[in-house]
């Protein structure tokens, strides 16, 4: 009988889940939309467990639909959106309150008190990450202060805190764990030495008590309860998304980039197995830790990406389907001067402005919708850009080629813009359901479905590769532009 890996791959939009071969194929695929609510302006919030219902379907349906018997599934492999804060009541375990997105800026001003009081160099040293409300740190915190008597029982360990990692795990084997790749995005994990930072924890009025243990990437956590699938399967894997992107990339040694093309954009560079010090505004955050060694990236997070499509078609109705923006974008030569700024839930990397808001510049009476779905697939490239020559300054070595993936990584016209507004090649691979092939490995490689990150990366091919194909001179004015409109979108909500 085939075996299979079984990843889930539980994203902001969506609940994915994967079945992968020993090649590393898709044996098949089944995917879920679920609510996304935004109950105030800059919040947004999820329901835990419509999370964990739709995850729990696509798995029996993938399952089903292929008819592959559980006792087929080796293991099971988590990749998650991360950031994303849920609290739960450890007895009865249900949610105390909504789940708080990554994208969710309410505490945006509390994290300008703490900067104004000076700790965001102690934060930075500790987890790498900037002072911002995207991380799940200040997020615990305000559930912990608006929750009536939540504070006091967590002290007394009678609720969990976990990313959406330790959720899963929680519903499928009821273990209350985190992987370091997960951990380091909370801002209360010390990358260096690898633990939950008391200092940390004493500065956010965080019990210990409600943490979860941290695990590595790719280690068997414990079996799916029996109920689930009707035969206890291994959970081995865990990892963040853009992480098990990364390693789904096969980007595994230093110097090699990733960019996935989601929800939001995030772009990650392997640095080794010692962190890195940006000086450009980027993270420094964990990326694996596989047979006992921890390995560090550089990343560079956009917010929005793929979403600012999903605006075109929630909020204008300029088109009706994402598929349709290629089309229409590409019935224009360009965008006719005209600049999107996706800023509607702030900026990230590398400008980290959780007051900028969304902005078009450089309309003429001459300027259509067509121009405004060019400028907005143009945006996510130009953000990335941005990223990128971030990553430069800051890498010991030019970067010499890009792997993309993600949903928006099929648009044909984005990958070749975003060579040339890069100067390096773009590739993508055969495929691109690296996220969810990334967790597959991470789970594989626990239980010995594959033997090694060599074999594994001799599985990666390339689909296409985009070529630059625009003068130094013409990337540099249009460059020169997007900055100028970025800066007009930025500290517009104060
Ligand atoms: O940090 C947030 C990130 O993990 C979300 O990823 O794929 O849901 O856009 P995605």
């Amino acid at each position: 009988m085939t075996q299979y890996i079984l990843a889930l791959d539980q994203g902001t939009t969506s609940s994915r889940a994967i079945l992968f071969d020993h090649s590393g194929h898709i044996a098949g695929c089944a995917a879920q939309e679920f609510p996304q609510h935004f109950p105030q302006p800059g919040w947004v919030e999820h329901d835990p467990n419509e999370i964990w219902n739709s995850q729990i379907t696509v798995a029996r349906k993938v399952l089903h639909e292929h008819q592959v018997d559980p006792r087929q599934v080796r293991a099971i492999g988590i990749a998650n959106q991360r950031e994303t804060t849920v609290v739960w009541d450890r007895k009865t375990g249900e949610p105390i309150a909504p789940a708080i997105v990554w994208q969710d800026r309410r505490t945006a001003d509390y994290c300008e008190e703490l900067r104004a009081a000076g700790k965001a160099k102690m934060i930075c040293d500790a987890t790498g990450l900037e002072l911002d409300a995207y991380f799940s740190a200040t997020k615990v915190r305000w559930i912990l202060d608006h929750v009536p008597g939540a504070r006091e029982r967590a002290r007394k360990g009678a609720l969990c805190f976990g990313t959406i990692d330790s959720w899963l795990a929680w519903k499928l084997c009821g273990v209350h764990v985190t992987d370091v790749s997960n951990a380091s995005r909370t801002m209360l994990f010390n990358i260096h030495l690898m633990r939950w930072d008391a200092d940390l924890l004493h500065l956010f009025d965080i019990p210990e008590e409600m943490l979860p243990q941290v695990v590595s990437s790719s280690e068997e956590v414990g079996t799916t309860r029996e109920a689930l699938f009707g035969h206890a399967i291994p959970v081995a894997g865990i990892a963040g998304d853009q992480q098990a992107a990364t390693f789904g990339q096969a980007c595994h040694q230093p110097g090699m980039v990733k960019n996935t093309y989601g929800t939001g954009c995030f772009m990650l560079m392997h640095a080794g197995r010692h962190p890195r010090t940006s000086h450009n505004r980027l993270l420094s955050t964990v990326g694996w830790r596989v047979d006992g060694a921890t390995e560090y990236m550089l990343e560079g997070s956009v917010f929005m990406g793929g979403a600012t499509v999903q605006w075109l078609r929630d909020g204008l109705g300029i088109i009706q389907q994402s598929s349709e923006v290629e089309a229409l974008a590409n019935s224009v030569p360009d965008s006719g001067g005209v600049f999107l700024v996706p800023a509607f839930v702030g900026l990230g990397a590398p400008h980290w402005d959780p007051y900028a808001r969304g902005t078009i510049v450089g309309l003429t009476r001459g300027s259509n919708k067509a121009h405004i779905a060019r400028a907005a697939v143009e945006s996510i490239a130009y953000q990335s850009a941005e990223l990128l020559a971030a990553m430069q300054k800051d890498a010991a070595m030019p970067v010499t080629e890009v792997r993309a993936d993600g949903g928006a990584a099929r648009n044909d016209m984005l990958m070749q813009f975003q060579s040339d507004l890069l100067g390096v090649p773009v590739l993508r691979p055969k495929v691109t359901e690296t996220t969810a092939l990334g967790a597959a490995y991470l789970a594989g490689l626990a239980v010995g479905f594959w033997e090694s990150q060599e074999e594994i990366a001799t599985q990666w091919a390339c689909e296409r590769k985009f070529t630059p194909n625009m003068g130094g001179d013409q990337r540099s004015e249009l460059l020169a532009k997007w900055n100028r409109a970025t800066e007009r979108a930025k500290a517009w909500e104060t």
